[in-house]
């Protein structure tokens, strides 16, 4: 099986799949998509900034999490782009109902390594959920040109979920990683069973 398959295969470990008319809604408002998604893209490369600066003690973490940083804001300006070509306007922030209700799940106190944790896999998630979405919009998608972004930016976002999810196995037992992991993905589809279905947001 290749990388990717295997890559593929993992993400189906999320325990409800995206409402397809989630898609229908979101073709039509693909600037609200776009704007959302660049917010997206920058908050993964701050999230990385401040795993590093809250943790530093933490070798691997610094190292693997760095380069990242750089994918992430490359992501960014990728996303600027399509919206300056297209004409749309960029704008403020959109309230993250899903980022939101997924940091009540992480789990206060317990060692630096348990804090740690608790943040790889809130990140994990969020890629693993990014790159279905991104997924089903490359699938979707009738703008060729959007569709091979969507598929390059699916293919990264599937190798930071690896990356997450690897870098909590290197400090934790990976034993209790999956079992916290299952808590993760259980979680995750009781906030998506309750978010609204938005045409205007990337989660
Ligand atoms: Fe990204
Ligand atoms: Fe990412």
């Amino acid at each position: 099986m290749s990388w990717q398959e295997s890559t593929q295969q993992k993400m189906l470990h999320l325990q409800l799949p995206t409402d397809p008319r989630w898609v229908d809604v979101a073709k039509m408002r693909l600037e609200d998509i776009l704007v959302d998604h660049a917010y997206c893209e920058q908050k993964a490369a701050s999230s990385c900034i401040s795993l590093i600066i809250k943790f530093p003690e933490f070798d691997r973490m610094v190292d693997v999490l760095s380069p990242v940083v750089a994918e992430e804001w490359e992501h960014f300006e990728a996303v600027m782009q399509q919206i300056r070509k297209r004409g749309y306007s960029f704008g403020h922030p959109r309230k993250d109902e899903y980022v939101m209700q997924l940091q009540r799940f992480v789990r206060k106190g317990g060692s630096r390594t348990d804090q740690l944790t608790e943040h790889l896999l809130m990140n994990a998630l969020i890629e693993a959920r990014s790159c279905e979405r991104f997924k089903i919009l490359w699938k979707n998608l009738e703008d060729e040109d959007l569709q091979q972004f969507y598929y390059r930016l699916m293919v990264s976002e599937a190798g930071h979920y690896v990356n997450f999810i690897n870098l909590a196995k290197t400090y934790q037992d990976p034993q209790q990683v999956e079992r916290r992991w299952e808590e993760w993905l259980a979680f995750e589809k009781e906030v998506m069973e309750q978010l609204t279905i938005r045409g205007d947001r990337m989660h």
